[in-house]
C-alpha cells in the first residue's frame, strides 16, 4: 500500500548542466530557441518563450548533469520538504524571479531542487499553436499560413530522462517525496521494470504523460546520470522549422522527427556542443491522477508510431556527475 508522499510536485522548472565553455552553449541554445535571461562569470540563465525567467541554468566547470528542479504548491511544501530527512533548509533562490528553494541528492547522486514562488516574465510571444485548416476542424479561414523560419518556439522545460541504478527504488524515493504517479512502465519482466514514465499528481487536473522518464542504466553502459532534457515547443510547425533552422547552422542530430508510442509527444533529439541530448516536443498526452499505469513488455515493437528507428546512440549516459 503506497504511504502519503511528503508533497505533490507540479511541474518541472529547470535542469542545471555544467559544460566548459557558456559561450558555446549559449549559441547552441540560441539556435535550439532560447534567450539568454541573465549571464554572470560563471552560470547561464537561459530562457524560452513562456513565463518562466529562466528554463535552463548552465553552470561553467567539467561537462556534467548536476540535477534538476520541481516546481511545487506552496510555501508550506517547501517547509515539508525541509523539515524531512536529507533536505536541506529553505532559502532563497539567488536567480532571476527569485523565490524559494529547498533541496535534496537522489539515490544516484543527482541534486534535486524543489522551488516555489519564481516570479513570473512577460511571455516572449503569445506561444499560440498556428491554426489548421485540417480534418472537420478549419480554423484559419481567409488567412495564410507563413511560416518563419527560425528557432522553434521553446514554451517550457518539460520532462528528463535520467538513466538510474534501481528503476524500482528510484521511482519510490521520487514518489515518497514528490507524490509522483506512474504513467507507463516498461517490463523487462513480469514486476521488473527496465522503464517507468512518471507524472506530476495534480488530482483532476491533467499533468504531462511524464516529467521524469526513470530508465535503467543497464540499458546505458550501466552509468547513472542524465538521458536526455526535453522541453516543449508551440507546434509542430515548431518541431520542423526548428530542425531547420539547427541543420542550418550545423548542430547534431541525434533523432528525429517522429511520435513517440508512451507520451505520444510529437519529438525531436539535439546534442549539445559536448553530446546532452536536448528534445523538442509537442501534442504529448495529458493525464490526471485517476489515470492507472500500463504495463508493456521491452521490446513491443517500435518505440515511436512513426518516424526513424532509434539510434543505438541515443539515451546513453554522457557525462555522469563526478
Ligand atoms: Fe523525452
Amino acid at each position: 500500500m503506497a504511504t502519503e508522499p511528503i508533497i505533490k510536485a507540479q511541474d518541472m522548472a529547470y535542469p542545471r548542466l555544467q559544460v566548459p565553455d557558456l559561450d558555446q552553449m549559449e549559441a547552441f541554445l540560441a539556435d535550439f530557441g532560447m534567450v539568454r535571461a541573465e549571464r554572470r562569470s560563471n552560470v547561464l540563465f537561459m530562457r524560452g518563450d513562456g513565463p518562466a525567467p529562466y528554463t535552463h541554468v548552465i553552470h561553467q566547470g567539467e561537462p556534467a548533469f548536476l540535477g534538476f528542479a520541481l516546481s511545487v504548491s506552496s510555501q508550506a511544501d517547501l517547509d515539508s520538504l525541509a523539515a524531512s530527512p536529507g533536505f536541506a533548509p529553505v532559502e532563497a533562490i539567488d536567480a532571476p524571479g527569485g523565490g524559494w528553494k529547498t533541496s535534496s541528492v537522489d539515490l544516484d547522486g543527482n541534486l534535486v531542487e524543489a522551488v516555489f514562488g519564481i516570479a513570473p516574465v512577460d511571455p516572449l510571444s503569445d506561444l499560440s499553436a498556428r491554426a489548421l485548416n485540417m480534418g472537420n476542424d478549419f480554423q484559419r479561414i481567409g488567412a495564410l499560413q507563413r511560416i518563419k523560419s527560425g528557432p522553434s518556439r521553446i514554451k517550457r522545460f518539460g520532462h528528463l530522462a535520467l538513466n538510474v541504478t534501481d528503476v524500482l527504488g528510484a521511482v519510490a524515493w521520487y514518489s515518497q517525496r514528490f507524490g509522483l504517479l506512474q504513467s507507463d512502465r516498461v517490463n523487462i519482466a513480469p514486476g521488473q521494470p527496465g522503464a517507468i514514465f512518471a507524472r506530476c499528481d495534480r488530482g483532476s487536473e491533467p499533468a504531462d504523460h511524464h516529467s521524469v522518464l526513470f530508465a535503467s542504466a543497464m540499458g546505458a553502459g550501466g552509468i547513472a546520470g542524465l538521458n536526455h532534457l526535453s522541453w516543449e515547443v508551440c507546434d509542430i510547425d515548431d518541431v520542423h522549422v526548428g530542425r531547420e533552422f539547427l541543420r542550418s547552422k550545423d548542430r547534431t542530430p541525434e533523432w528525429g522527427i517522429g511520435r513517440h508510442l508512451l507520451g505520444s509527444q510529437v519529438f525531436d533529439y539535439w546534442r549539445d556542443p559536448w553530446g546532452h541530448i536536448h528534445e523538442h516536443w509537442t501534442d504529448g498526452d495529458q493525464l490526471d491522477a485517476s489515470a492507472p499505469a500500463g504495463d508493456h513488455p521491452i521490446g513491443l515493437g517500435r518505440i515511436s508510431q512513426w518516424g526513424p528507428d532509434m539510434p543505438q546512440t541515443f539515451g546513453r549516459t554522457i557525462a555522469p556527475q563526478s
